[in-house]
């Protein structure tokens, strides 16, 4: 079956209708608004740090957000992440699937899980440089989020000091 599901690049022309994109209330959260993530990307981007935002379109239609970081090294992540806190050992050299989103209406259609494939798949092309994993983090509560993942392969870690989020990592 040919995929509906793109992965389209952030631009000028695109950024606004991703914005409009919303999760439920019951979810909010879970997951950035994608106007924050927007600002985190260009800040990141600004900093010539890593973010590759992207919209996820069902063929011309957004229905998604999705946003991948990378960390090069220890001296990037500690910048990233600030001196004091713990940096896991699987961060130097890795791929973030920092956020990823898809808005309600059109959540539980498989697009997410269509919209995670392509991203991992792209990231295994190792776009900003070499990598050995790719890692993610998630709400404890955000069971849709851990099984969606799990299915991919990704592992869960023990939360660092200091972090809300549950780690969870694939290597690459
Ligand atoms: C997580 C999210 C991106 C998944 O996107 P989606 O398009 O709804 O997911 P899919 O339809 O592809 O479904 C993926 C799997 O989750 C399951 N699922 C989806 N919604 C579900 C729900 N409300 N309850 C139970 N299972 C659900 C599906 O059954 C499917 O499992 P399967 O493929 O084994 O059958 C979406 O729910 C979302 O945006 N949630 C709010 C934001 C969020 O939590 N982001 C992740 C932050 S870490």
């Amino acid at each position: 079956m040919e995929t509906k599901i793109r992965l389209v690049e952030v631009d000028y022309w695109n950024y606004d209708s991703l914005i409009d994109l919303k999760v439920k209330e019951s979810q909010k959260g879970y997951v950035a608004s994608n106007v924050y993530s927007l600002a985190e990307a260009y800040a990141a981007v600004a900093s010539k740090g890593y973010a590759l935002p992207f919209g996820i379109y069902l063929e011309d239609r957004p229905v998604g957000f999705l946003m991948i970081g990378y960390y090069p090294d220890l001296e990037y992540a500690k910048k990233a992440f600030g001196e004091e806190d713990e940096i896991p050992d699987y961060i130097p050299g890795s791929y973030l699937v920092w956020r990823f989103m898809i808005d309600q209406e059109y959540q539980g259609k498989g697009y997410g899980r269509e919209a995670m494939r392509l991203a991992l798949d792209y990231i295994r092309t190792k776009p900003c440089g070499n990598a050995e994993c790719c890692w993610l983090s998630y709400e404890p509560e955000n069971e849709v989020a851990r099984n969606l993942y799990s299915s991919f392969g990704f592992e869960e870690k023990e939360k660092p000091k200091g972090w809300d989020e549950v780690p969870a990592v694939l290597k690459l």
